[in-house]
Order: C-alpha cells, then sequence, then structure tokens
C-alpha cells in the first residue's frame, strides 16, 4: 500500500504561518527581555563619579569665616581641622547658603537650618549634610573632592 504524501492544504499552511509567527514574537518578547535586563543592569551600575573642586587656596588661608564653593563650603573647625561640607541640602537636594552670620547653613527652599558642622537643627531635612574630602594638590592648595 503506497503511503500517501501529505498535502499542502490550506489548514497545512494556516498551522505553519502561526508557527512562524509564534516562534519569532516569542524572540522578539525574549530579545526585548535581555535589552530589559541589561538596561537595568546599567543604570543600577553604582556611580563613582567624584568632581574636584580646586579652591586655590592654601591650607593656611582657610580660616574660620566660611568660603563658598558652588558645591561645598570650606572652613577651619573648632579643632583647626579643614572641614568641606556638600551644599545640597539632605531633604531634596537645594543648594543651601551660609547665614549672614555664618553660624547657620539655610535651605532657602523649604527652611532646613544647619549648623556649621552641617547637623540638622531645623527640619524637614533630618540627615547632616555630607562631609566631604579634602586634600592638597602639587601646588599645595586644598582641593575638595565631590562625589556623586
Ligand atoms: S530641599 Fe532643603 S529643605 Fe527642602
Amino acid at each position: 500500500m503506497a503511503h500517501d504524501e501529505p498535502t499542502d492544504a490550506p489548514e497545512s499552511g494556516w498551522r505553519r504561518e502561526t508557527i512562524a509567527r509564534l516562534a519569532l514574537g516569542g524572540g522578539l518578547l525574549f530579545a526585548g527581555g535581555w535589552a530589559y535586563l541589561a538596561l537595568r543592569l546599567v543604570r543600577s551600575a553604582p556611580r563613582q563619579a567624584s568632581r574636584a573642586i580646586r579652591t586655590g587656596l592654601r591650607p593656611g588661608a582657610i580660616g574660620r569665616a566660611i568660603r563658598t564653593f558652588p558645591m561645598a563650603f570650606l572652613f577651619r573647625g573648632r579643632g583647626r581641622e579643614v572641614v568641606a561640607l556638600d551644599r545640597r541640602c539632605t531633604h531634596l537636594g537645594c543648594r543651601v547658603r551660609a547665614s549672614s552670620g555664618g553660624d547657620q547653613l539655610l535651605c532657602p527652599c523649604h527652611g532646613s537650618r544647619f549648623d556649621r558642622q552641617g547637623k540638622p537643627l531645623r527640619g524637614p531635612a533630618t540627615r547632616p549634610l555630607r562631609r566631604l574630602r579634602t586634600s592638597v594638590d602639587s601646588r599645595g592648595e586644598v582641593v575638595i573632592h565631590v562625589e556623586d
């Protein structure tokens, strides 16, 4: 008995087309999933961007008066140490400024106040201003390191 060859009936063409479409859709979903995961991985990678603020000041030129730079305050603390504070308010990031007497640091956005050590005196900010690292460059001048 001779075996009949499968015919190219319209129903089998429809099946092949459906399977091909499903395979294509699955492949696109798979590739999209990997692209999404790769994007999330890149975005969640810790950023270690650091900016250096060249103050142009020798350590001996830094006194008790607060010097204001675009991203930081710089002054000499009680223990004669050089203090650098991040000017970004710990509430929502507005730029903090020094009071006229220089005894407090004030946020113009929602009224937070900090003492000279960056400790919050009045909210809504509850966390202290960030202390920044300083170093002395090859010219003998203080550099402030701001990290994101
Ligand atoms: S951003 Fe400073 S108090 Fe809100």
